[in-house]
C-alpha cells in the first residue's frame, strides 16, 4: 500500500519506512539481514494503544519496553514538562541546585527502601548500572582495599549495553560480538527454577543456586568480590522469579563478606510489579544500592537513577587517609543531569 500524506508538507509514510531502513541502526539488528526489513511505524498513543501509520490498533502489553507505566498521552506529564522547558530548561549539576532535582531526590528517597537515601541522576539505566558499579569500585578504593572489585552477576541477567554495564550483563554471550570487560566479572549459573533437574524440589534448587554463590566467594576470594548484582526478577531473562528466600539468603552472604549488593529495579521499579520498589516490598530486603530509570519518567523523558544507601556514604565519604590529598572528589558525571524538566515531569 502506498501511503502519502498528499497536499501537506510531511513526508509520506513509505518514505519513512525507506528512511529509516536505510539510515537508522537500531538496537539488536540482525547483522546478516541489514537492510533487508522494515520496522513498523508507529505515530499515536493514547493509553494503552498504539496506532500504526495504517490506523490500526495495538494494545501496547509491554508498555513500550516496560516503560509507559502510566499510559500514553498524560495531558498533565507534557504541562509539566512544557512549563519546565520554558521556566528552566537546564542547569549545570556541578553548581546548581534545581527544585525539580531536588524534590525527585527527596522523593525518590522517601518512596526507597531503608536507609536508600542518596541519589545520582543518570541519563537511563546502563548508566545507572555504570554509576553503581563505578561506586563498588570508588568505595573499595576509599577503604584501601585495591583488589575488592570484581563483581558477580548472573547468567542471564540484563544490565544495559555501555561497557559497564554489558560486561555484566549474561544474557547470550556466546553470540554478543562486542568486547567487554571480562577481567571484572563472573557470572553465576542460571537461577531459573523451570531449568532445575526432573524431581529436585523449589527449595534444594533454592539451596544449589545459593551454594553457587558461595563456591564462587570461596573459588575468587571475598578480598577480591567488590559487588553483586541481581535483578529481582530476571527480566529480559525470560521474566523469571528466582526460588523463594533466594534474594534474601545471597543478600545476607553479600553483607557477611562485604560485598555490596546492588538491586538493579530498570524494570520492577514504579508500579511494574505493584510497589514503588520491588526489592524490599517483594523479597525482603534492603540493598546498598537500587538502579532504576524506565517507569521513573514512564518513558515520556529519559531518566535514570541509582540510589546509594546511608550506609555505603557513610563509609566512602570523609577525608582521604591515603596520600595525603585535600580533598577526594566523587568525579563522575553526566552533564544532562538532571534536566529540569524531566525531573518535574517524573
Ligand atoms: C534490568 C535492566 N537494567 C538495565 C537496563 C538498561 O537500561 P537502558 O536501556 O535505559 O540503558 C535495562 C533495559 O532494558 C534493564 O532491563
Amino acid at each position: 500500500m502506498k501511503l502519502t500524506k498528499s497536499g501537506t508538507n510531511e513526508p509520506a509514510i513509505d518514505d519513512i519506512v525507506a528512511w529509516d531502513r536505510k539510515h537508522q541502526l537500531h538496537p539488536w539488528a540482525p547483522m546478516d539481514a541489514w537492510r533487508g526489513y522494515d520496522n513498523m511505524v508507529v505515530n499515536t498513543a493514547k493509553g494503552i494503544h498504539l496506532w500504526d501509520a495504517t490506523g490500526k490498533r495495538f494494545i501496547d502489553g509491554p508498555g513500550g519496553m516496560w516503560c509507559v507505566q502510566i499510559g500514553y498521552g498524560r495531558q498533565e506529564m507534557a504541562d509539566a514538562i512544557a512549563a519546565q522547558v520554558m521556566q528552566l530548561p537546564y542547569a549545570s549539576p556541578w553548581t546548581t541546585a534545581t527544585e525539580p532535582s531536588a524534590i525527585l531526590a527527596k522523593k525518590i528517597a522517601d518512596m526507597a527502601p531503608g536507609d536508600l537515601n542518596n541519589v545520582f541522576f543518570t541519563t537511563g539505566g546502563s548508566t545507572a548500572v555504570d554509576t553503581a558499579l563505578r561506586t563498588v569500585h570508588f568505595f573499595n578504593n576509599r577503604l584501601g582495599r585495591q583488589n575488592k572489585k570484581i563483581i558477580i552477576a548472573r547468567e542471564k541477567g540484563y544490565h544495559g549495553s555501555t561497557y559497564l554495564a554489558s560486561t555484566v550483563t549474561g544474557k547470550e554471550r556466546d553470540k554478543n560480538r562486542f568486547d567487554v570487560e571480562t577481567r571484572l566479572v563472573r557470572f553465576l549459573p542460571d537461577v531459573n527454577p523451570y531449568v532445575r533437574p526432573a524431581g529436585m524440589t523449589e527449595t534444594a534448587w533454592c539451596d544449589e543456586k545459593v551454594a553457587d554463590l558461595e563456591r564462587m566467594i570461596e573459588s575468587v576470594g571475598a578480598e577480591n568480590i567488590g559487588g553483586f548484582i541481581a535483578e529481582p526478577i530476571l527480566c529480559s531473562g525470560g521474566v523469571i522469579i528466582p526460588p523463594a528466600g533466594y534474594h534474601k539468603r545471597t543478600f545476607d552472604i553479600c553483607r557477611k563478606h562485604d560485598i555490596l549488593y546492588i538491586s538493579d529495579e530498570v524494570v520492577t521499579a514504579f508500579g511494574r510489579i505493584g510497589h514503588w520498589f520491588a526489592s524490599e516490598a517483594e523479597f525482603g530486603i534492603v540493598p546498598d544500592m537500587i538502579t532504576c530509570a524506565k517507569g521513573l519518567t514512564s518513558g515520556y523523558l529519559p531518566l535514570g537513577a541509582c540510589i546509594i544507601s546511608d550506609r555505603v556514604m557513610d563509609r566512602m565519604t570523609g577525608p582521604d587517609d591515603g596520600a595525603g590529598s585535600r580533598y577526594v572528589i566523587f568525579e563522575w558525571l553526566h552533564i544532562f543531569r538532571p534536566p529540569c524538566e524531566l525531573c518535574r515531569g517524573a
